[in-house]
């Protein structure tokens, strides 16, 4: 919470606007590196391998050939063609490049999406825990974010959206909700029966669905679907997703918007206003991405396949822990209540002691962004093997010594 000073009055709807943990835990991260401690982070979500080489090119060559100035809005028509070609292979969704806008980052396009749809007042129904950016860019346009928990099912099943629970807390204010699918923080992946039970309702209620499927190619078992796959998407669904992970390109900001064609224009006028156009050179690589080839793709997915492997196996050796095996993307959120119980410690402070004492950045999952996540870790595995063994033996270390300094 920012304190207000009385010469300098901030909009009161923003001052509970929330930073995000995992940009929080990197900056303590470096600053202890730099006092010399060694850090093995699981924190920010981010792949350790370099961009393809082919998309790095693409964008050096639109520099050198002086391709430096504003853009369309929405972004070039080659790179949204690339885009509409790949999803319309992909998912059958018959994407046209004129309902696709081109933004920085997919936040840039979850945030666009929100203002697009969202007045002041409005209710948006978010399954938690979720990635904070939905919630809080909710809050920065006045509308309000509701939480309905993801179920835990307990080690062997994992988490699943409860659609009761969300018809629960739907009233006349609901505008939006939110489906992350394969989904950040807890690696779950929700069935074609959920998510189609999910436009089924949001479309019977007139309701927004937001998709958010950044983490798409991040699927290592079971049978994903794609909203886009439903022939009647445009009653329903603002589409998010971006080149960020697929790609290993977390700094060019890339992202991606999907809304029918009439709400992309007012989207696009939004655009305009905020920042005119997505980055030049950056977009000349977009084409180059999705042509391929896509082996360094293929390559990094089965290396996190193995990673996710080896993450959960000795996540469950700690004492205490209970780690679902995740079905997508790259995150793994073991369940530590009990031991945090005997520890008389919330998942904040845990997540702290490890950092501070032990040099190993995970996140509490309170970070996600609020209650449901309490009695949880979320571990970002997009980190070496031996990055992988190092961090879990100095978890397991200090776990054995804070139960053991709790017997003293
Ligand atoms: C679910 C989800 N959506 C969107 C983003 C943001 O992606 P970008 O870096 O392209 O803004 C992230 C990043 O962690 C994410 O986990």
């Amino acid at each position: 919470m920012v304190e207000e000073k009385p010469t300098l009055k901030l909009a009161p709807h923003v001052l509970n606007v929330m930073g995000e943990g995992a940009f929080t835990y990197l900056a303590r991260a470096k600053e202890l590196q730099r006092q010399g401690m060694s850090i093995v982070s699981f924190g920010i979500g981010q792949p350790d391998f370099d961009t393809p080489i082919h998309i790095k090119e693409a964008a050096a060559k639109a520099l050198e050939e002086g391709f430096t100035g504003y853009t369309e809005t929405q972004g070039i028509l080659e790179a949204r063609q690339a885009i509409a070609e790949y999803l319309n292979e992909r998912y059958e969704a018959g994407v046209d490049p004129s309902e696709i806008l081109i933004t920085p980052g997919a936040k840039g396009a979850i945030f666009l999406a929100l203002a697009t749809y969202l007045k002041p007042g409005d209710e948006v129904i978010v399954p938690e825990p979720s990635y904070p950016a939905y919630p809080e860019a909710a809050k920065i346009l006045g509308a309000k974010p509701v939480f309905v928990p993801i179920e835990w099912q307990g080690a062997s099943k994992g988490f699943r959206i409860n659609v009761d629970w969300i018809k629960e807390k739907v009233s006349e204010k609901t505008r939006m909700l939110i489906l992350n699918n394969p989904h950040n923080p807890t690696g779950a992946m929700f069935s074609p029966r959920e998510v189609e039970d999910l436009l089924d309702f949001a479309r019977e209620r007139g309701i927004v669905l937001l998709a958010d499927e950044i983490y798409d190619n991040f699927v290592y078992e079971g049978e994903f679907r794609s909203v886009l796959r439903d022939p009647a998407w445009r009653d329903t669904v603002a589409y998010v997703n971006g080149l960020s992970k697929t790609f290993a390109m977390t700094g060019w900001r890339l992202g991606y918007l999907v809304l029918r064609r009439e709400a992309a224009k007012v989207a696009a006028n939004l655009a305009v206003n905020i920042y005119s156009c997505t980055t030049s050179f950056a977009q000349k690589a977009i084409p180059a991405a999705f042509k391929g080839p896509w082996e360094p793709v293929r390559e990094m997915v089965e290396t996190f396949r193995k990673r996710r492997d080896l993450i959960h196996s000795l996540l469950n050796e700690i004492p205490g822990f209970e780690a679902w095996k995740p079905l997508g993307a790259f995150y793994i959120f073991p369940r530590i209540k009990g031991l945090l119980e005997e520890l008389n410690m919330s998942s904040r402070d845990f997540a702290l002691t490890l950092l501070e004492k032990y040099g190993v950045v995970v996140l509490p999952g309170t970070a996600f962004p609020d209650k449901a996540g309490e009695g949880f870790l979320r571990f970002s595995y997009a980190s070496s093997f031996d990055d992988i063994r190092e961090g879990a033996a100095r978890i397991k270390r200090a776990v054995e010594e804070m139960l053991a300094e709790k017997k003293r």
